[in-house]
């Protein structure tokens, strides 16, 4: 890579062009967006896990069905992802094997359990509502698959969203039973909604490069703010209360929560949370138990071009 090379796809960047696959880029570049891409990926694979288990459980056949499109719509986004990472490419056998290896990072949030209904409703509405403030800024992402790949992945999510709103500020507002549902849910998931944004900036090593390169539009700091200052006021005026005793509103009106536990985020990153094991298991259980179709086309391929 010669600086000329460097300067002349920065100046791309800079002038807003998207990259595509068959385009010059820095290694550097095509290493950090596998590195994304793929971890997102296994992040939708991995997160319709704790939504599944509440499948069989739903209190109406409304929400089942709401819920069996949502978990289906991950799986699609999961597809999406695992393709564009192949642009660069990234095998899917690679990624696949980084994932159930354990080398390969997802996202935190989904390394939480899923105890009651509630919390259906409260990944709808704070962890889809995080992922979208994400992927709203990867949309303008400098690489062209995959920036068009959130266009896609957003307007699935925002149904996402909407449905799990609904749920919640429902059950604030019904039986006492159900608020509390809502209260222990928002207990559990506000923090680990606000880490899976990543870690505040000055802890962040990649976000310098790749801001430098157009991947990421804002930082993880700013996405998080984004994120609560639409949150908060939605989630009081609902009648809950945020676990954050700190929380307060700055003179510009930004919402400014207490510390967060990175202890805690980094622990679950390392693979120490409550449910990283049990999702690794599963992972691996759902592989093993598709071999055989696996086996099955290879053995139709063979016989196909013999
Ligand atoms: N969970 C696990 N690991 C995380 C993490 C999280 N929430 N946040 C950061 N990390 C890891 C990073 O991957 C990096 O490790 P690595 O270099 O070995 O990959 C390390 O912690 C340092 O973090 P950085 O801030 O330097 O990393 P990034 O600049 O990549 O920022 C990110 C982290 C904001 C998650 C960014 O990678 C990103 O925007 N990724 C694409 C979006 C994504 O993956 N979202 C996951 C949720 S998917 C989802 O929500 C599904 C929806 O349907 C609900």
């Amino acid at each position: 890579e010669t600086p000329e090379q460097i300067a002349a796809f920065e100046a791309r960047i800079g002038a807003g062009e998207k990259i595509e696959s068959g385009d010059w880029m820095p290694a550097a570049y095509r290493h950090q967006l596998i590195r994304m891409i793929s971890q997102h990926a296994h992040s939708e694979v991995v997160g319709m896990l704790p939504e599944g288990a509440w499948i069989t459980r739903a209190p109406t056949l409304q929400r089942k069905m709401i819920l069996i499109a949502k978990v289906q719509d991950e799986a699609g986004h999961g597809q999406y992802l695992y393709h564009a990472a192949e642009t660069l490419g990234a095998t899917r056998e690679e990624m696949l094997d980084a994932l159930l290896s354990g080398k390969a990072k997802y996202s935190s949030i989904f390394n939480y359990p899923t105890l009651t209904w509630a919390d259906i409703g409260m990944i709808g509405w704070l962890v889809d509502g995080a992922a979208i403030k994400n992927q709203t800024m990867l949309a303008g992402c400098s690489y062209g698959p995959y920036s068009r790949a959130m266009v896609r992945i957003c307007s699935e999510e925002t149904f996402h969203h909407k449905q799990g709103k609904e749920m919640v500020v429902a059950y604030a507002q019904g039986t006492p039973a159900q608020r509390e549902m809502a209260q222990d849910a928002l207990n559990r998931w506000w923090w680990p909604a606000l880490m899976m944004l990543g870690p505040s900036d000055k802890d962040s090593p990649n976000t310098p490069q790749l801001m430098r390169w157009g991947v990421k539009l804002k930082t993880n700091d700013e996405v998080r703010q984004e994120f609560i200052n639409e949150h908060a006021p939605e989630l009081i005026e609902a009648g809950l209360t945020i676990p954050d005793p700190e929380l307060h509103q700055d003179a510009q009106g930004n919402w400014i929560h207490g510390p967060i536990n990175w202890d805690e985020f980094w622990a679950v990153v390392k693979g120490h949370g409550q449910m990283n094991r049990a999702r690794l298991e599963a992972r691996n259980k759902a592989h093993d138990d598709g071999a055989w179709v696996r086996e099955a086309l290879n053995a139709y391929e063979a016989r196909r071009v013999a």
